[in-house]
């Protein structure tokens, strides 16, 4: 059902990582037909921390995606002529985050961007982070979300072959697809099953794990990682440059000191901890996993103090060699995407932070596409830190007993709670239909 009256153009440019992006892409469409209008296809901004400038087209297959929806929506590659040659800016038609709170209901949009819209023709949403409410919104808006981000958006061939490849080398085997692997790399799933051979060995199990300790995350937390006073200065160095306004509240303000945001859960698992958790969890020191995040502060030193525990612990940089990795280098959202491949499909998924968009989409589209038969592992931060800050010396077996409570270890499928996004709690009555 097509709308037919044409109000005007939506034109977006999305900030963040590929994970924020695709979340922003979405809102875009329900904001679209929430205002009869057409979709310009997504642009993506250039940002200094991602340092990337792979547009929609690198990282999804664009006709796909307007094919895909358009029984929805109207989507165009690029604004007519006649509105091109505008100023926006002079014209008030570029609307930034500032303007507009986060997860803002649709009668603000109703209220405050039509009435651009309708004098203007177009408007341009620059940012666009979470600006959409999850609740309340109609059926036939949320259901759209569901069907951009679990159908409409396939990553191009060249992401598809290289992360079909990369889960291969994780499972140690050829001519086997798991049960995402077409969602994820299309035909490159089914090629490798026609190999032959297809069922003399076993495939691989794999854990996957995403650290998300990335330097930024560790600075913005104002937590302390025992790495003494050059740790103190490089983070305090990096917020000044990144995070001036944290910076400067630092120095005026008295904020939480780094163990009360540690006791109370407030700071990023580290990649020791997050280890520590898994086994405790009882995965055995011959578990293959897949880490992800791979600009992990500390860098290789704290990767090597992982795989002296787990040997068999890899990245996608150990998996592929420099020249299959070549074509990616400097495109962190297309590395993010091989990320996000080799997340999804893995056997069991834990995360270190409920917080991150990458953990968020993997673990609903593992809702989405599997079955019920797809774990996901979740800790509970403050009660993990609770445990982890004992100073006394506590037993393994009874450390096991305690971690394995603040963890959750789930195939449950929960219904969406209310407010929640629909793109990490799909099973609700607009995205999936069963309710098994
Ligand atoms: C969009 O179109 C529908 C159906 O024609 C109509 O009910 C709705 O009021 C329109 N919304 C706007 C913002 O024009
Ligand atoms: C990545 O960017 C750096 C600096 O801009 C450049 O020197 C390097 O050649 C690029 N690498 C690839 C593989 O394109
Ligand atoms: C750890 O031990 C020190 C010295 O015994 C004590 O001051 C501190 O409060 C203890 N911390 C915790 C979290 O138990």
């Amino acid at each position: 059902m097509v709308i037919e009256r044409n109000i005007g153009y939506i034109m977006v440019t999305a900030n963040g990582g590929m994970n924020q992006q695709r979340v922003a892409v979405c809102n875009a469409v329900v904001l679209a037909r929430l205002l009869n209008s057409t979709l310009v296809v997504p642009r993506f901004l250039y940002s200094s921390v991602w340092k990337d400038v792979s547009q929609f087209s690198d990282i999804y297959q664009e006709d796909h995606f307007i094919n895909y929806m358009t029984p929805d929506i109207h989507i165009v590659k690029e604004l007519p002529d006649n509105l091109q040659s505008l100023d926006l800016e002079a014209i008030g038609s570029v609307v930034t985050d500032a303007d507009i709170n986060k997860e803002a209901m649709p009668r603000f949009y109703l209220k405050n961007i039509l009435p651009i819209l309708i004098k203007n023709k177009v408007v341009h949403f620059l940012g666009f982070g979470n600006r959409l409410a999850f609740d309340p919104l109609s059926f036939e808006l949320q259901r759209l979300r569901c069907r951009c981000n679990f159908h409409a958006l396939r990553f191009v061939p060249k992401i598809q072959e290289t992360g079909a490849l990369l889960l291969q080398r994780l499972r140690q085997k050829e001519g086997y697809a798991g049960p995402l692997d077409k969602h994820l790399v299309g035909s490159y799933a089914e090629s490798t099953m026609k190999e032959k051979k297809a069922r003399s060995t076993k495939a691989a199990k794999y854990l996957s794990v995403h650290l998300r300790f990335e330097i930024d995350m560790v600075a913005h937390s104002l937590c302390q990682f025992g790495g003494g006073k050059e740790e103190k200065e490089e983070l305090e160095a990096y917020r000044a440059v990144h995070f001036p306004a944290l910076s400067l509240l630092q120095k005026t303000t008295k904020l939480p000191s780094p163990e009360d945001l540690r006791s109370e859960g407030l700071c990023p698992l580290t990649p020791e901890e997050a280890v520590l958790m898994l086994a405790a969890l009882g995965f055995k020191r011959k578990t293959k996993i897949f880490v992800a995040g791979s600009q992990i502060y500390g860098g290789n030193k704290r990767l090597t103090a992982l795989t002296s525990l787990y040997p068999n612990l890899v990245t996608k940089e150990k998996l592929l060699s420099t020249t299959e990795l070549e074509p990616f280098m400097n495109f962190s959202s297309q590395l993010a995407a091989l990320d996000f491949i080799g997340c999804t499909a893995s056997d069991a998924f834990a995360m270190t932070d409920s917080g991150s968009q990458l953990s968020s989409l993997v673990s609903g589209y593992r809702i989405y596409y599997g079955g019920g038969r797809m774990p996901t592992i979740r800790p509970n931060k403050r009660r993990l830190a609770s445990i982890f800050s004992r100073n006394n010396t506590i037993e393994w077996r009874i450390f096991e007993i305690r971690v394995r409570k603040a963890v959750r270890q789930t195939k449950h499928v929960l219904t969406r709670p209310r407010g929640r996004s629909v793109y990490r709690y799909p099973r609700c009555k607009e995205c999936m239909c069963w309710t098994g």
